[in-house]
């Protein structure tokens, strides 16, 4: 790899940055932040040989979007990350500090497995999911595309999360939920439809 060109110089973009260890140039649209050089739309012109991409924004539906403008985006996994041999990471998908993934689970392309989360065996997890930071996934869960589980939530083992769902932070989600709802609590109850 030449230089990692991350798309997004926002919070999640400078995580994404840090968790790649490599030289590293921003794209974003406010050309006023650090490190930035062009916007999102020059990515064609500012590419050089060698350089990969990857897509720096924690919007789900956004990043999801600006990932079908990307070829071959690059997946960053840092070197604190334990992922099982037979576990299967997507395409543009990142996976932060201390994570854990287990054995024969499949996450899907443009995913955030942030800090410190962990998820079990046998999961499947849709394109554009987000588990943040200390959330936990029992094994043989299955979350829906652009998904959101909120940080320290934790998700029974078994249970199916649908499309477009989001987890408010420390739910506990014992039973399955359904598309495009937000649950809270715990156990998790649906707080918004
Ligand atoms: C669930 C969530 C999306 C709701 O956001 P919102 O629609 O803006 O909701 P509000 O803040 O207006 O709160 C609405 C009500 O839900 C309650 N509520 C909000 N989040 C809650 C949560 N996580 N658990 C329990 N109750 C919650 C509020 O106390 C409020 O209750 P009230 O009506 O009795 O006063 C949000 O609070 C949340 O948990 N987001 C997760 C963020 C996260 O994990 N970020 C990680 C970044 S890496």
């Amino acid at each position: 790899m030449n230089r990692l060109i991350v798309i997004g110089a926002g919070g999640h973009g400078r995580v994404v940055a840090d968790a790649a260890d490599h030289p590293v140039v921003f794209l974003d649209d406010n050309l006023n932040l650090e490190g930035v050089i062009g916007s999102i739309h020059q990515l064609e012109e500012i590419k050089e040989k060698g350089d990969a991409v990857v897509v720096g924004i924690g919007n789900n539906k956004k990043r999801i979007e600006v990932l079908q403008g990307v070829d071959q985006p690059a997946t960053i996994i840092h070197k604190t990350a334990v992922i099982s041999n037979s576990a299967i990471i997507g395409e543009g998908s990142v996976v932060f500090a201390n994570v854990a993934v287990n054995p024969y689970t499949v996450i899907g392309n443009g995913c955030i497995l942030n800090t410190a989360s962990t998820i079990d065996h046998d999961c499947i997890l849709g394109s554009g999911v987000h588990i943040s930071p200390g959330a936990h996934l029992g094994g043989n869960v299955i979350i829906g595309d652009c998904s959101w589980v909120g940080i320290g939530a934790s998700v029974k083992h078994g249970v199916t999360i649908g499309k477009n769902v989001m987890v408010g932070a420390g739910a506990a989600v014992v039973s399955d939920i359904s598309d495009g709802v937000t649950v809270v609590g715990v156990p998790a109850k649906v707080q918004k439809t």
